[in-house]
């Protein structure tokens, strides 16, 4: 059975990390994988995710098995992070999962077993690509809907309304919450809203992918379109992660949520916890357990969600110098959108033979489609950055 198969195409951002690493030169700068560094460079371990292991290694008892949806004080407290306070509990059903990607393959699962037979899903174009990997490898049918615009680096909303208006009864359409990957392009308030009345006319079911809660205008800000569309829909999926805004990346904490009528939730419940069994069986417990302890702690809370804003504050300070550095550079306005945007990546508009030559003629790493990790520099190397984009792009 081994012999003969054949090696799947690399993932394109895992592989530029391995060429990043492969590169000798000193001077290199990686804007490639979305991982959070400080400006020396580290990914650190936050204040209070070390406090907080601190005393589950000082209170824990047991590691026998959690329940299938993994610890609920996880689940309860991720939810009212997500959705705030205007979504009744009882609606929600949720489980743990091995990261957010786990939660979006587990809401994909939920979806070809328990959705319509045929039910599309719709994902932006561009979107994370391996979304797009993980519906190829489900054999799920999929359409793009229009998202970004080239010429302004801005939603293209009348687009991707005109798109989403060919979504069928059932079809579910999958949404960035927030930070959205790989643009960093975002709909406004006002944008939400019309994509939610579009979803309610159509009989569609968002599936929201919130990976960067906290990361773009703060979290409250962040979830508000996630907590928009659960009032205003009867069903919503959300995958949601803690890698970013916790910085447990290898922990693999993440969440599939769901909101449904009350009266069916309790099912919801049982048809998720026999999903995670059908998987994986139980999902990892030590992240979850470090974000239920912060998030149960009024302590603990204030001190992560103060490093979370000094995180998202920093990755603002750097898209505003180099978004003014480029405007120097370029004696223009062309690249003002990279202070617009939010999250940790960008997408610049240069071509696959740019990018390509800002890597080896400066050493800079970014996605083939020129997304650049936002918080990849700092106050040193975006200069760097804005003389290659200056010398480099068209
Ligand atoms: C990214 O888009 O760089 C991150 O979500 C990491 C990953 O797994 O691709």
């Amino acid at each position: 059975m081994l012999s003969g198969l054949k090696a799947p195409a690399p993932d394109k951002i895992l592989a530029l990390t391995q060429m990043f690493r492969e590169d000798p030169r000193d001077a290199k700068i990686d804007l490639g994988v979305g991982v959070y560094r400080t400006p020396e460079g580290v990914t650190p371990v936050m204040r209070a995710v070390k406090a907080a292991e601190k005393r589950i290694w000082d209170e824990q008892t047991t590691k026998s098995y959690t329940g299938l949806a993994g610890d609920p004080a996880y689940a309860r407290g991720l939810a009212g992070m997500i959705l705030g306070e205007g979504i009744d509990p009882g609606r929600t059903a949720a489980i743990a999962t091995p990261g957010g990607t786990g939660a979006v393959r587990q809401a994909f699962e939920l979806v070809k077993a328990h959705g319509r037979a045929d039910a599309t899903v719709w994902v932006s174009d561009p979107t994370w690509p391996n979304h797009i990997t993980i519906l190829r490898h489900m054999e799920m049918p999929t359409r793009t809907y229009r998202y970004f615009d080239d010429a302004t680096c801005k939603v293209d909303v009348e687009g991707m309304l005109a798109d989403l208006a060919e979504v069928a009864e059932g079809d579910i359409v999958l949404l960035h919450g927030c930070c959205h990957n790989p643009t960093g392009a975002n709909l406004t308030a006002a944008d939400w809203t019309r994509v939610a009345d579009l979803l309610a006319e159509r009989g569609a079911t968002p599936m929201i992918d919130i990976a960067y809660q906290g990361f773009g205008d703060g979290l409250d800000a962040d979830a508000a379109g996630t907590r928009l569309l659960a009032e205003r829909l009867p069903e919503v999926l959300i995958a949601a992660s803690c890698s970013k805004n916790f910085g447990i990346y290898r922990e693999r904490a993440g969440l599939l949520l769901t909101v449904s009528d009350a009266s069916e939730a309790g099912t919801v419940q049982l048809v998720l916890n026999a999903l995670n069994r059908a998987n994986y069986s139980f999902p990892p417990d030590h992240g979850p357990r470090i974000v239920a302890t912060i998030l149960g702690d009024a302590d603990l809370r204030a001190d992560w969600q103060a490093e979370l804003e000094e995180t998202r504050l920093s990755m603002l300070a750097l898209r505003r110098q180099l978004a003014d550095e480029l405007r120097q550079r370029t004696n223009s306005s062309r690249y003002d959108f990279i202070a617009d945007h939010r999250g940790m990546f960008s997408r610049l508009g240069a071509s696959p033979d740019e990018v390509a030559k800002m890597r080896e003629d400066f050493g800079i790493y970014m996605v083939g489609d020129s997304r650049l990790n936002i918080a990849g520099l700092n106050a040193d190397t975006v200069p760097v950055l804005a003389r290659a984009i200056a010398q480099t792009c068209a």
